[in-house]
């Protein structure tokens, strides 16, 4: 694309308000009208899915781009860069089951058909090397809920819950669910770079500290954990009678040379035995909303305890796209990672070129970029603004933090949304996380309009 191109699209983008872009679907459009439109996302004659094409997520009732429009106000977003969901077409394997399963008009109880289970064996298989037992395969709504019954299981109200900050902040909601506390283990960072401080991990080890969340890779850093990282974490775990609960739910992303392993794959069987992984097709493959994740052990003791926690109210949708995934979705999901690795390198060249102002590092894997905002914490004065906001609001409420004075200033004057780094924990502070699994030229929108903004408008403004 041009620059003038660029520009154009710019222009056309914010008078659009992005309203004419391929795929929108207005409120109360039906399936149909979607369906209609180029063949499921058919991929063109040299076999490559389209992800250049921005594809409207506006007035679907999205979190990422209709939520903060119903919080911040009518066009107050272009683009939505918080939730970690992708803004791409479905693969068409997908969106073909799917459409198939809908010209049977029942709706009734769903019976988990063996191939769905045999898809999940097969495909950790084949993809990752993992030997999944059927018989140890659970099949949940999510991973918060198997997160859950698993917490349940394990840790009494009021007991300790392992955690490698700063990281994925919907955890501190599963532990607030199940009455648990947060035993907060900051990652160090070394020249850019995260790392486990692992003295310090197992010194906050106590008497009631019964489990450990791995997330791997990290959200929100991106770190895809080595083997001996893996090792060294459970070996400590298995000595200390924690439960590794590993949640690998963002393991299809993974940028060049690096790699992802599987907690399952360890070569010390007693450290496997001592956990159980979590997973979906859902980051995967964009289903976030279909409602349909599984774990599975090596440790049949484990899984009989989790599974009699856990009420999986499964949805035929979720299965359908699930299974979908796993048979026809491969080349989709290998094409789109590319893209994603893609869109980290031009993210990490647009911030070196235009926004000295924030830092980052090209991350080892997940399709999320985490901005070391510091700089505009000051320049904006974000701590007064802070400061004041929180004494608006009543008593009650949380006070509010720089970081969400840097998420409200960039939807005010870019028009994007981003995630306040605040809320992942200890080393959350002066960060921002920014989701880019979207087409290229949304993204490029998106960075234009924050450097533009650190630019141009009044840094000390309201927010
Ligand atoms: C690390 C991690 N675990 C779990 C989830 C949510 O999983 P689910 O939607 O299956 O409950 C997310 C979503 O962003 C995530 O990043």
């Amino acid at each position: 694309m041009s620059h003038q191109d660029g520009l154009n699209r710019r222009a056309f983008l914010r008078n659009a308000g992005m309203t004419a872009l391929v795929g929108a679907v207005g409120t109360g459009s039906s399936v149909a009208t979607v369906a209609a439109s180029a063949a499921f996302g058919a991929p063109d004659a040299n076999g490559k899915y389209d992800f250049d094409t921005p594809y409207n997520r506006f007035g679907t009732d999205s979190t990422k781009y209709d939520q903060p429009i119903r919080i911040y106000g009518k066009d107050s977003i272009q683009v939505g860069m918080g939730i970690a969901d992708m803004d791409f077409r479905a693969a068409p394997a997908i969106t073909k089951a799917l459409m198939d399963r809908l010209q049977h008009e029942n709706w009734g109880y769903l019976d988990m058909p063996k191939s769905f289970s045999d898809g999940i064996v097969s495909w950790n298989k084949r993809r990752y090397n993992i030997n999944v037992d059927p018989e140890l395969l659970v099949i949940t709504t999510g991973v918060h809920p198997g997160l859950i019954a698993a917490l349940k299981t394990f840790c009494p109200p009021g007991s300790k819950v392992l955690l490698n900050t700063p990281t994925y902040n919907g955890f501190y909601g599963d532990l607030t669910y199940t009455g648990t506390r947060a035993e907060e283990n900051p990652l160090k960072l070394v020249n850019g770079r995260y790392s486990i401080d692992f003295e310090d991990f197992e010194r906050r080890i106590s008497h009631d500290t019964n489990a450990f969340i791995l997330c791997n890779p990290q959200n929100p850093t991106g770190n895809c954990w080595s083997p001996e990282d893996l090792t060294r974490l459970g070996e400590i775990c298995l000595r200390r009678r924690v439960v590794v609960l590993a949640d690998e739910i963002h393991c299809d992303f993974v940028n060049k040379g690096s790699k992802y392993t599987p907690f399952a794959t360890l070569p010390n069987k007693a450290v496997v035995n001592n956990s159980i992984t979590f997973k979906a097709a859902s980051k995967s493959f964009g289903l976030a909303a279909m409602k349909c994740a599984w774990f599975f052990s090596d440790n049949a003791d484990y899984i009989a305890r989790v599974k009699a926690n856990n009420r999986p109210d499964l949805t035929t949708m979720g299965m359908i796209a699930s299974r979908a995934a796993y048979s026809g979705g491969e080349d989709w999901l290998n094409q789109v990672g590319t893209y994603i690795d893609g869109n980290h390198d031009f993210v990490e060249k647009f911030f070196a070129a235009n926004i000295p102002l924030i830092k980052i590092a090209k991350p080892q894997g997940t399709y999320l970029a985490w901005l070391d905002v510091r700089q505009v914490v000051d320049k904006i004065n974000a701590k007064d603004l802070a400061a004041e906001a929180s004494k608006k609001q009543s008593a009650s409420m949380k006070a509010l933090t720089p970081e969400q004075m840097v998420e409200r200033w960039f939807v005010k004057n870019a028009k994007v949304h981003m995630n306040a780094g605040s809320s992942y924990g200890y080393g959350g502070e002066g960060h921002m996380r920014m989701n880019i699994a979207t087409s290229r030229k949304t993204l490029e929108l998106a960075l234009n309009n924050l450097a533009a903004a650190l630019k141009n408008s009044p840094l000390s403004s309201a927010v």
